[in-house]
């Protein structure tokens, strides 16, 4: 059996390639000789290439059994992953496992780019035949978080995501429903809705922090407006994508308590990680460099 896992240097990807590391059975997919540096020693084979490459792609698939999927949100998200995936199952894979992400439900919810290229990249997948394909459905990474540590440290944790209460999830605990998908013995597939424990809003997530970095976080509400798409414009973000981003944002500003999904428990048989455990495990090692 021959896994492939793409962006192994990825938000979710990294913490796969952790657990495959001493497998020979598993190919992870980077961009480059850096991006192979980036991963460390691993058994398996490191095949590089660019996953939005036809030629690439046909390289990377061969001889491919089973596929992790995942792409960030960009103008090619769709074309790179039906085209990695059909591949795959034109060289023999028989299972997929996607990385999604959580639907919107509510009055008022508006398509958005972002899970809209989510749910037009498994409809090929299953349209081309695929025999098993689980499609994960998380909701907002926790570690999306990891990047502002400073400014938690100095009391702020400013996002644009509104007032609502969602169930952020600890990245982890995707990989290893993504993991138990990839490898299980028994046939796989569906949509695997992924959340924390409990849903949130980003005032209780900003005292959650606080209260494991041992001192007050204040949650500060970030428009939608010219200074927040500039700020994107500066660090060099597609305007196109900036666009994608933006109905996403509002639609969790419109959401209001988003559901909980039961994946963790249902594929893991153990509840979801708490913010307390990633503040604990990576919030504050990320303050003090380690
Ligand atoms: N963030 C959230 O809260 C959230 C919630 C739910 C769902 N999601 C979904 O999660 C998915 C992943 O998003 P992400 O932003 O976290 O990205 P990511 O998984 O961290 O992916 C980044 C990786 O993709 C690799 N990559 C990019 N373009 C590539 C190419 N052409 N060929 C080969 N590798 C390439 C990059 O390689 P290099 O290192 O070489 O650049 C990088 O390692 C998205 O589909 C998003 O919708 C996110």
């Amino acid at each position: 059996m021959t896994v492939l896992i793409t962006t192994p240097n990825g938000a979710v990807g990294r913490y796969l390639t952790e657990a495959l590391r001493d497998r020979s059975d598993a190919r992870f997919f980077v961009r480059s000789e850096a991006g192979a540096e980036r991963l460390g020693e691993v058994r398996g084979e490191v095949f590089i290439g660019d996953a939005s490459d036809a030629a690439d792609v046909r390289g990377a698939v061969v001889g491919v059994d089973r596929l992790y999927l995942a792409h960030p949100f960009a103008d090619d998200q769709a074309a790179v992953e039906t085209r990695l995936g059909v591949a795959a199952l034109e060289a023999g894979a028989r299972r997929i496992v996607k990385l999604g992400a959580r639907g919107f439900t509510g009055d008022g919810i508006v398509p958005d780019a972002v899970t809209g290229t989510h749910d037009a990249i498994t409809e090929r997948l299953r349209i081309a035949g695929v025999a098993e394909l689980t499609v994960l459905r998380p909701d907002r990474f926790l570690q999306n978080f990891l990047p502002a540590a400073a400014s938690l440290a100095e009391g702020t944790l400013a996002d644009p995501a509104g007032p609502g209460a969602r169930g952020y999830v600890d990245v982890r605990d995707i990989a290893a429903v993504a993991l138990a998908e990839l490898l299980a013995e028994r046939p796989v597939g569906g949509e695997i809705e992924i959340s924390g424990p409990q849903a949130l809003t980003l005032s209780e997530l900003a005292d959650r922090f606080g209260a494991v970095l041992g001192r007050p976080v204040r949650y500060v509400d970030v428009p939608l407006d010219g200074a927040w798409r500039a700020a994107l414009v500066e660090r060099g973000i597609a305007p196109r994508v900036i666009d994608g981003l933006y109905g996403l944002y509002a639609n969790y500003r419109r959401e209001g308590v988003a559901g909980l999904g039961d994946g963790v428990q249902r594929v893991l048989g153990r509840p979801p990680r708490s913010v307390e455990d990633f503040a604990a495990d990576l919030l504050v090692p990320a303050l003090s460099g380690s």
